[in-house]
């Protein structure tokens, strides 16, 4: 079942497929915070069939016009609750905070996803295709440790601050060959794109779906539920392995919260556990080791 598109709701309510009960339709809308931003805002707004609430400089105080806010600001662009007590913006950030400190102190091919995708096994340059890109921060890593990635994402709004957040990490003049190596693919259903190739797409096709949580502890996260009601619950993932393991030239790669169960289908050939992740490696065919 095809996660609940944004775009496929023009006015400003989002429904979506989860059964959590004590959640309702959020309403989105588009802000920003300076004039010179306008255009793009309007822009933007007309893009995703979201209606355009103009400038605003304090967010927190917009919760009569939105639930949400895609919020252009000189810092880019963010995802934002409004209302008193709402989390701080949800941005695609490359340089600083989390991915900024990863890249400059990371654990190189010992972390989980360079084992995964098998980085140490191999010195060719592998490319890989990032079938759920979300915010981008496994398809950052993997580019920052040499593969070629493209990344493929079907949530319109997380499409928009993903290719927002490269935009603005490009500019880094020191990130350059890193962003060099990443490849947006316009918003896409990746079972339709991957379904449509001839031959294998990339060496490794990388898959982080949505995991359906149905527990209260789910909930806990006001942001998660925020990506979670933009996104779906992308209970079609069981699709998107099948079409992942026809494409991929060596190994599918699925990124799982460490205890839930492997996505239905082919079983996978091992599993690589960290702390709260787990990837369930599908190895098709040996990397060639140079
Ligand atoms: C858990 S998030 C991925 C997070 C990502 N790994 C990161 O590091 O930021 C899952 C994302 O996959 C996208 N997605 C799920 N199924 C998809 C599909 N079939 N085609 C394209 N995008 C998909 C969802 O819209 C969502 O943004």
């Amino acid at each position: 079942m095809p996660a609940p598109f944004i775009q496929a709701h023009p006015a400003s309510t989002l429904t979506h497929h989860t059964t959590m009960p004590d959640s309702k339709p959020l309403a989105l809308a588009v802000a920003y915070s300076d004039s010179l931003l306008q255009a793009r805002a309007s822009q933007l707004a007309a893009s995703l069939e979201l209606p355009l609430v103009g400038q605003l400089t304090d967010v927190r105080q917009a919760a009569s016009l939105a639930d949400v806010l895609l919020y252009l600001s000189l810092d880019g662009l963010a995802l934002q609750m409004t209302g008193k007590g709402a989390p701080g913006p949800v941005r695609a950030e490359f340089v600083h905070g989390k991915a900024g400190y990863r890249r400059e102190h990371g654990g190189g091919t010992g972390q989980l996803v360079a084992k995964a995708v098998g980085l140490q096994k191999t010195r060719r340059q592998l490319t890989l295709l990032d079938a759920t890109a979300g915010l981008g921060q496994d398809a950052f890593v993997l580019a920052g440790l040499g593969c070629v990635v493209t990344l493929v994402e079907r949530a319109p709004v997380i499409h928009a601050l993903l290719q927002d957040g490269l935009q603005r990490a490009a500019l880094v003049t020191e990130l350059a060959p890193l962003l060099n190596r990443m490849t947006l693919l316009p918003p896409a259903d990746a079972i339709a794109y991957l379904n449509a190739a001839e031959g294998p797409v990339a060496d490794v096709i990388h898959l982080d779906p949505m995991f359906p949580h149905r527990d209260k502890s789910a909930l806990v996260k006001k942001e998660m539920r925020v990506f979670r009601d933009l996104v779906g619950e992308d209970l079609d993932a069981p699709a998107l392995l099948a079409a992942a393991l026809r494409c991929a030239r060596f190994r599918v790669v699925v990124k799982r919260p460490r205890k839930a169960p492997v996505v239905e289908g082919m079983a996978p050939t091992m599993a690589i556990e960290g702390k709260s992740s787990r990837y369930d490696v599908y190895a098709l065919h040996a990397l060639p080791a140079g």
